[in-house]
C-alpha cells in the first residue's frame, strides 16, 4: 500500500495572508500605496478580513461547513521583517493558527510563499536576486522548525508561472515589468527557490523525526487554439502550454531548468522535489495567434465567471486525470474557485467540480484533497476587492461575514466528503 491510500480526504478552503490577515507591510501594501491606479478599484489590502485576529472564529466557521482542512500562508515579511532577523512571536502566531485548526480536527496546508515579499528583499532585486534560493531555504527551515512537529503538508512558493507571467511579462504586479528576458529568469529563480525550500524543508523534519509533504501550488491553465486549422493557432497554443503549464512540472522531473527557460543546467535538489502536485485549477482559454502577439480569450461556449473566466468542469478533470497520468504522484487540488459576488453560479460550480473529484477518485486517481477558494471574499490583487470568491460575503466596513447560498452546499459535499478513504485502485 503506498502512503496516500491511508490518507483521509481533505475538504476545506484555500486563502493567502496578504489576502486576508491585514495590515502587513510587503512589496505589496507599498505597490498598493505607491501606485493605486494599478487596482481596479483603487483598494489598498488594509485590515483586509481582519483574519489576523479572527482565525478562531473563521475556522469555526469552516469546520460548521464540515470542512476538515484549511490551506493558508505565513507571511514571510512578519517572520523575516529584517533580512535574517527571524522573529519569533511571529511564528507563534502561526502556531496559535495551527494549534486551533488542530482542536477543530481541520487539516493545516501550509504555503511558505504566496507572491508577497519582505520590503528588504523587494529593494535588493526580489526573486531575481542572485541569493533568493539561499534566503528562501532559510526562512522556510525556520519556519519548519517551529511547525514542523503540528504541520505535515507544506506548499513552498504559489504558482510560480502566474507570479512570473503576472510581475515581469504583463507588468500588473510589482515590480511592474515587461520584459521576456526578465520573465524568463523568473520562472527559473522560483524553479531554485522551490528547490532549496524543498530541501530545507525535509532537512528540518527529517532531523526531528517529523512527516513532511512538500510541493509548490501549480496553477494548470490549459491553452487550446481559437482555431485548430490554424498551424499558427496551434503552434501558439502548444508553446504557451509547455512554458506555463508544463515546464515548472517537468523540471521537478529532471531536476534541470530546460529550455525555453535554461539549457538544460541541473538545479540541487529540483529533482524529485514533489512528494504530491499540489494543482490549482480555475480555467482554460483559447489563443489566437496576430501580427500583434497571442491573443488569449475565455474558451467559447462555456458560462462566465465576474472576472470572465470560462466555467467547465470537465476540463478540470481533464487536467487531474492528465496530471496523474503524466506524473504519477497524488494530487492535492489547492486552490478551484469560481468569482461569483451574487452565487448564481456558485452552488452548481461547487456541485459539478467536485463531482469531478469523486469521478477522478473512483477512477483510480488519488486526489487527496480539495481546497476551495475561498473561505471569504477577500483582497484579489490588482482587482482589489472587486471580485468575489468567498462562500462568505464581507462587508468592507464592519467585516462581517454573510453565508451566502452556496455555503450550504458546500457544506453539503463536505459532510459527505470529508475524511472519506477510497481504496485507490491503480489505472
Ligand atoms: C491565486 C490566489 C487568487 C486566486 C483567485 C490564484 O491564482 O493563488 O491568490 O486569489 O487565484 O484569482
Amino acid at each position: 500500500m503506498e502512503w496516500f491510500d491511508a490518507v483521509p480526504f481533505m475538504i476545506g478552503c484555500a486563502d493567502a495572508a496578504h489576502q486576508v490577515e491585514g495590515n502587513l507591510v510587503n512589496d505589496w501594501t507599498v505597490f498598493e500605496e505607491t501606485h493605486p491606479e494599478a487596482i481596479a478599484d483603487r483598494s489598498r489590502s488594509g485590515i483586509a478580513c481582519d483574519t489576523y485576529h479572527r482565525y478562531e472564529e473563521d475556522l469555526d466557521r469552516l469546520a460548521a461547513l464540515h470542512g476538515n482542512a484549511y490551506r493558508f500562508s505565513i507571511e514571510w515579511s512578519r517572520v523575516e521583517p529584517h533580512e535574517g532577523v527571524i522573529d519569533a512571536k511571529a511564528l507563534e502566531h502561526y502556531r496559535k493558527v495551527i494549534a486551533a485548526c488542530r482542536e477543530r480536527g481541520i487539516e493545516p496546508i501550509v504555503t511558505l510563499h504566496h507572491f508577497t515579499l519582505p520590503v528588504w528583499l523587494a529593494h535588493r532585486g526580489g526573486i531575481l536576486a542572485s541569493d533568493v534560493p539561499y534566503a528562501f531555504a532559510r526562512y522556510a527551515a525556520a519556519c519548519v522548525a517551529a511547525l514542523g512537529d503540528i504541520v505535515t503538508w507544506w506548499v513552498t512558493v504559489n504558482e510560480p508561472n502566474v507570479l512570473a507571467v503576472m510581475s515581469y511579462l504583463y507588468g500588473y504586479w510589482p515590480p511592474q515589468e515587461h520584459s521576456l528576458p526578465k520573465t524568463v529568469h523568473a520562472f527559473a529563480q522560483l524553479a531554485r527557490m522551490h528547490a532549496a525550500a524543498t530541501v530545507a524543508v525535509r532537512d528540518v523534519a527529517a532531523r526531528n523525526g517529523w512527516t513532511a509533504h512538500v510541493s509548490f501550488a501549480h496553477h494548470v491553465r490549459p491553452f487550446q487554439p481559437a482555431n485548430p486549422m490554424l498551424p499558427s493557432d496551434v503552434a501558439a497554443a502548444a508553446s504557451m502550454d509547455w512554458l506555463f503549464n508544463s515546464w515548472m512540472l517537468e523540471a521537478c522531473r529532471t531536476g534541470r531548468l530546460l529550455p525555453p527557460i535554461g539549457r538544460g543546467e541541473e538545479v540541487y535538489g529540483l529533482r524529485g522535489s514533489l512528494d504530491y502536485l499540489g494543482i490549482n485549477h480555475y480555467t482554460g482559454e483559447e489563443v489566437h495567434l496576430t501580427l500583434r502577439g497571442a491573443e488569449v480569450k475565455p474558451r467559447r461556449g462555456y458560462p462566465l465567471t465576474e472576472n470572465s473566466l470560462a466555467i467547465d468542469p470537465l476540463l478540470f478533470e481533464s487536467v487531474l486525470i492528465s496530471a496523474w497520468d503524466t506524473y504519477h504522484l497524488p494530487i492535492l487540488v489547492t486552490e478551484n474557485g469560481v468569482a461569483d459576488r451574487t452565487d448564481d453560479l456558485r452552488p452548481a460550480f461547487l456541485e459539478d467540480h467536485l463531482h469531478a473529484v469523486q469521478r477522478a477518485r473512483a477512477n483510480g486517481i488519488p486526489v487527496l484533497g480539495y481546497c476551495y477558494w475561498s473561505l471569504l471574499d477577500n483582497f484579489e490583487w490588482h482587482e482589489g476587492y472587486s471580485m468575489h470568491f468567498g462562500l462568505f460575503a464581507v462587508d468592507r466596513t464592519s467585516l462581517e461575514r454573510t453565508p451566502r447560498p452556496s455555503a450550504e452546499t458546500f457544506s453539503r459535499i463536505a459532510g459527505e466528503m470529508a475524511g472519506e478513504r477510497v481504496p485507490i485502485v491503480p489505472r
